[in-house]
């Protein structure tokens, strides 16, 4: 252990023995090599603290080229390229961009839409390229006790990525999708879909084995690359109240997050939820928020669903609509359980 919390090696060790092996064996082998071999832990610990996060050095040398392999291949393409790999580490972080959340978010948005009766104008913050602000252009199949629920968008060239998600509960599963009349996004650092090394990074951000994510990928970003986004470069607190001003007036604005609240502290949380509120006092502003343990753990130490059994949630996002609970969601989308 260090001061900072535990070593790199427990770091790598664990994220290879619990965080990897369901989604990627190969992940997980090399994780635990990586941990058992003191002098690639000591080179890690040469970048700073945010940048020693397995996740971000396996995506670095992937990028780069590294094959699913045995870890002994592994390690000697590591060494081999380790100063490129430590140039990507540091130059980029992990900004996954997952289309097939828009399987959990919308059942929501389809609702706010009916209920305000107007179309949406759509804000994501921490949009990394863009692609969840799409569901209007995406097809999607759930599937239910009751059986399965197909709903397309118009004839589209190119195809769109059939979102796949199993449902859980009274799912409002809409009978069409919502219009969609403005879409826009924040981020640190928008990565930019008619850039060839930022959609290399996005590919190299999947795991893996996970060919079928690394396909849906590609079809959102050639929905997405027909008419792209207004991303806004920039904190989300500093830029949400000038680009929500932006958004027409006879729209519903829905402004929506994934998987971004960890990168905040505490009090850059408390700030966005203030700032939603006026949003929601002055113009009606929606808001939906997508977000693993961080959002569920308050800063307090309480809970948001105190009620809730802990084991339920691990490893899954909490949907959140206005601040009320209404699903627990597979982080990619894969999963709707209506609360
Ligand atoms: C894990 S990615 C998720 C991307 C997207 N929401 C999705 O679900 O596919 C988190 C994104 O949040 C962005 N981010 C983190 N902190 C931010 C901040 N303070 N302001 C704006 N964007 C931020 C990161 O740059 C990154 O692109």
């Amino acid at each position: 252990m260090c001061a900072d919390g535990p070593g790199t090696a427990d770091w790598y060790r664990n994220f290879g023995m619990f965080d990897a092996p369901e989604s990627s064996p190969c992940y997980a082998e090399w994780s635990v090599g990586i941990a058992n071999d003191p002098e690639l832990i000591r080179r890690i610990e040469q970048w700073p603290h945010n940048k020693r996060q397995p996740l971000l050095m396996l995506a670095a040398a992937r990028f780069l080229g590294a094959r699913i392999s045995p870890y002994p291949a592994f390690s000697e393409f590591l060494y081999d390229h380790w100063a490129e790999i430590s140039r990507i580490v540091l130059a980029r972080a992990t900004q996954t961009n997952e289309a097939g959340r828009c399987a959990t978010l919308l059942p929501s948005l389809a609702a706010i839409a009916d209920v305000t009766g107007k179309p949406l104008a759509l804000l994501e913050v921490g949009a990394s390229a863009g692609l969840g602000l799409f569901p209007d252009r995406y097809a999607y199949e759930y599937q239910g006790a009751a059986g399965i629920t197909r709903l397309l968008p118009g004839p589209e060239e190119p195809p769109p990525p059939m979102l796949r998600c199993t449902i859980e509960g009274p799912v409002p599963v809409p009978a069409a999708l919502p219009e969609v009349v403005w879409r826009a996004g924040i981020d640190l650092n928008p990565l930019d879909i008619a850039n060839p090394d930022d959609v290399a990074w996005l590919e190299a951000l999947i795991w893996p084995e996970q060919e079928f994510r690394r396909e849906r990928l590609r079809q959102a970003i050639a929905i997405a690359q027909q008419q792209p986004p207004l991303l806004v470069a920039g904190d989300l607190n500093e830029q949400l109240v000038h680009l929500a001003a932006s958004a027409p007036a006879d729209a519903t604005l829905v402004v929506f997050h994934s998987a971004v609240m960890a990168y905040l502290t505490s009090a850059e949380r408390e700030r966005f939820r203030q700032a939603i509120n006026a949003l929601a006092v002055s113009r009606g502003c929606q808001w939906l928020s997508n977000e693993g343990h961080t959002v569920i753990q308050q800063a307090d130490g309480s809970s948001v669903v105190p009620e809730m059994n802990p084991e339920r949630l691990r490893g899954r996002f909490l949907l959140l609509h206005n601040g009320q609970p209404v699903a627990i969601a597979g982080p990619h989308g894969q999963s709707l359980q209506w609360l």
